[in-house]
């Protein structure tokens, strides 16, 4: 069995209708042009329900940014997984590096978000790994991603709802790309790691990789052995971009 090809779109805390009405127009044209591409658009929560009226189903799927790990009750602000599934969102991002640093994602507390999208019929967890340049310089790149992805999947004993992001913080929303050559090698150890994990289910765990992913880098990157498809920021968000980073992963 083959690994269809991702894409998946993280406009992070920004757009607005403006951009969902011209993004789904823009995508909708050119869809023959990735056919056998997955395409996710991710945008804020709020604007789920715009996508619904303006987006096509049969070929743009929705996510969302982050979940909460309780099913349901007193937590003022939160999104259940349930929720963000009836506004039409079927992948959720957990553990991206900004929600570590800044928004007290622990280990923990990432493991249990991605053990409630799992239970949720349906729904995608896409976690995010990736090491900072001070680790990277002390080579500690292997080090830090398998013990994220231990933290994260330890409790979990199948892998059909996953998908794995590597994103090296140092190339977030930097202009600074790994090279392919990089990106391969970390996604290699990725793939290893989840087949070690999951037998040969492991091995069909897709892999993303998201940092300063533009038209011009994505062809090469996505050429690589282990590279299944990105997790665009900054990009996804000009629709020209963003359509031919989703051509580069056909
Ligand atoms: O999740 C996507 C991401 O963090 C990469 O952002 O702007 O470097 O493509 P960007």
């Amino acid at each position: 069995m083959q690994r269809q090809p991702l894409v998946i779109a993280n406009w992070k805390m920004n757009g607005d209708r403006n951009l969902v009405t011209n993004m789904a127009k823009a995508l909708r044209e050119s869809a023959a042009e990735f056919a056998a591409v997955q395409v996710v658009v991710c945008p804020p929560a709020v604007l789920l329900g715009h996508w619904q009226e303006a987006a096509f189903y049969d070929q743009i799927y929705l996510g969302a940014q982050d979940v909460n790990e309780h099913s349901s009750g007193a937590h003022t602000g939160e999104h259940s997984c349930t929720l963000l599934a009836e506004a039409g969102a079927s992948f959720v991002l957990l553990g991206h590096s900004e929600r570590r640093q800044f928004y007290g994602d622990s280990e923990a507390r990432i493991g249990a978000k991605v053990r409630q999208v799992v239970a949720q019929e349906g729904m995608t967890a896409v976690l995010c790994v990736g090491e900072s340049a001070a680790q990277r310089q002390q080579q500690e790149t292997f080090a830090v991603v398998s013990a994220q992805l231990a933290a994260a999947l330890s409790e979990l004993t199948e892998c059909e709802q996953l998908v794995v992001a590597y994103e090296p913080i140092w190339a977030i929303g930097t202009g600074e790309t790994a090279s392919p050559e990089q990106a391969q090698e970390v996604h290699a150890f990725i793939r290893q790691w989840l087949t070690e994990k999951f037998g040969p289910a492991g091995s069909l765990v897709r892999i993303l990789y998201g940092g300063s992913v533009k038209a011009e880098n994505a062809e090469a990157l996505f050429a690589q052995a282990d590279i299944d498809g990105g997790l665009i920021g900054g990009a996804s968000l000009e629709a020209e971009q963003f359509v031919s980073i989703c051509t580069a992963a056909q």
